[in-house]
């Protein structure tokens, strides 16, 4: 199959973690009905699709992650009907909307689950990985993200069930064809109300290495995913339920290449869409541009013509973008625009997550008890454990906080009164305190918004679809590596992004003379020199 012309490819998502995106009813957790109250901000940004974190009943050990009804929304986010009503009002601006489908585990409170635990020989019993303990052991040296081993041993009857997460998120067994018949009718209900598509939690750990042979390097997790077996079950998925709609599929895939991904990605594939990869996100905790250059130009190299790529610095697991990959300091608003600039103009759909586009930054909790993610909590427990030394457990503690999942899910910053005006209770996880200078309102009045360069950068995509969407990609070489330029390009059109990604004002590279000015997120493109984050979008002058 070609690269033909698709909705999905030419849309812009916004994610909202609804949780912290305005509370309706005061109760410090945002909510369904909040979200439905903000649908005017996010159509005006210029989006298409709204990723909408998990909502469905869940007893929230991994905010949501954990489901114990697929088909019943969590009280705290509201009701079925608050949903529908979402929908509706999202729809009805044009809108689009794609939900969670988190189908790798559920919660250990799942109906499922509790009949699978409750004997040896329940009917559900082999809905979820079940293995006898090996000479009093757990069956393999596998850990799990969030607990020190991936097997939990139950009393009951005796044998450990597998987690690839928390205790409390025990794995689905997809070798099961009734298990897999029930998450097809569970994806069929949503999809029959109206929903756009799914974004597929960790869907590339579906399999499991046949035998649980030990793993090498326990704590690299890379075992859990691409296992044999993945792809049969997403052609399955995509045969009975995918292929009858017509929707956006986005599938998480960690520890995924450039190669494995086209098998997930890839246009004659019948799999998923497009997927998100961890290259430049968890596996770069320091960010390293000049690697960062290469993993692009490797992705789309095996992606063009192939199979479609997504494009996120941010999301509700990692740090925020202006703080991770630039500066929150002076120059945090040129940096959140560049960012911005990078992620619409690189090939594959762009993602924004919610407060990128104000140029929200990471918090500092200074206690661990201000942080809520199990995540954090897991990680802070192992370097309590294993180092001694007060000092390295200090520097550890630094380390975990500028990677930690919270500083992306503090409450959305509306204004400057209490709480950031996300609610006027106190919030489920504490505002971050700059919210009395960098709030949706303040970036609203100001000169220099960092939202109004985000409907420009929106808007100049859907001017220039075939370059921007459907173009070729081309790094340039510059002699200064702290520039990343690329070029976008068909056989008739051409535009080039210049960005500074460091705080120092360096020479303009040669190659803007002549070319017409499409953005530059100082305003105006000065001669001569690319000032702090400067970023400039040109387009060759045609004859
Ligand atoms: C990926 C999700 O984005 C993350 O928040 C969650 O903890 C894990 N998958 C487990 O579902």
């Amino acid at each position: 199959m070609v690269n033909d012309r698709k909705w999905w490819k030419e849309a812009v998502v916004y994610q909202c973690y609804w949780r912290s995106y305005f509370d309706s009813n005061n109760d410090g957790i945002g909510d369904l009905r909040g979200l439905t109250a903000k649908l005017d901000y996010i159509k005006e940004l210029g989006v298409d699709i709204i990723w909408l974190n998990p909502c469905f009943v869940s007893p929230d050990k991994d905010n949501g992650y954990d489901i114990a009804d697929y088909c019943a929304i969590i009280p705290k986010a509201g009701t079925m009907a608050d949903f529908d009503e979402l929908l509706r009002e999202t729809h009805k601006r044009g809108l689009k909307m794609i939900m969670d489908l988190v189908v790798n585990h559920t919660s250990n409170q799942h109906q499922w689950f509790l009949e699978a635990r409750s004997s040896r020989d329940n009917p559900k019993r082999n809905w979820y990985i079940w293995r006898d303990p090996v000479d009093n052991q757990p069956p393999n040296n596998y850990k799990a993200y969030f607990s020190p081993s991936a097997w939990e041993y139950d009393e009951l009857t005796g044998q450990y069930y597998f987690h690839s997460f928390a205790i409390e998120q025990p794995d689905l067994n997809w070798k099961n064809p009734e298990l897999r018949q029930a998450i097809y009718s569970m994806m069929r209900f949503w999809l029959d109300k109206g929903v756009n598509g799914f974004r597929m939690d960790v869907i590339n750990m579906l399999a499991k290495k046949d035998g649980f042979p030990n793993a090498e390097q326990p704590e690299l997790l890379d075992y859990m995913s691409n296992n044999p077996g993945v792809h049969g079950y997403l052609q399955e998925m995509n045969r009975e339920v995918l292929s009858k709609y017509d929707i956006l599929t986005v599938g998480e895939c960690p520890w995924t290449n450039p190669q494995n991904g086209t098998l997930f990605a890839g246009f004659d594939r019948g799999e998923l869409n497009t997927l998100f990869h961890f290259e430049c996100t968890q596996e770069m905790p320091v960010v390293d541009w000049n690697k960062f250059k290469k993993i692009q130009s490797k992705w789309h190299r095996a992606f063009f013509g192939r199979a479609w790529n997504s494009q996120y610095l941010s999301n509700h697991d990692v740090p925020r973008q202006v703080s991770k990959y630039a500066s929150a300091g002076v120059y945090r608003i040129p940096a959140a625009k560049m960012l911005a600039t990078l992620i619409h103009m690189l090939p594959g759909m762009p993602y924004i997550y919610q407060g990128e586009e104000i140029g929200m930054t990471n918090v500092q909790f200074e206690t661990i008890d201000e942080y809520d993610d199990i995540w954090m909590k897991h990680r802070y427990q192992e370097i309590m454990t294993t180092i001694n030394c007060e000092a390295d457990q200090k520097t550890a503690f630094d380390e975990l906080r500028r990677n930690a999942r919270d500083n992306a899910r503090t409450p959305m910053q509306w204004n400057d009164e209490a709480n950031g005006g996300f609610s006027t209770s106190k919030p489920w996880l504490a505002v971050n305190p700059n919210y009395t200078t960098v709030n949706v309102h303040a970036d609203r009045v100001a000169g220099d918004s960092v939202f109004r360069y985000y409907q420009q950068l929106i808007a100049l995509r859907k001017t220039l679809v075939p370059v921007i969407v459907y173009g070729d990609y081309r790094e340039i070489d510059c002699r200064d590596e702290r520039i990343y330029a690329f070029e976008r390009f068909t056989g008739s059109d051409c535009i080039r992004v210049i960005l500074n990604t460091s705080a120092a004002e360096i020479a303009m590279p040669d190659g803007c003379v002549g070319w017409g000015e499409q953005l530059c997120n100082y305003g105006k493109m000065s001669k001569g020199t690319l000032r702090p984050y400067e970023v400039l979008i040109v387009k060759k002058i045609m004859e």
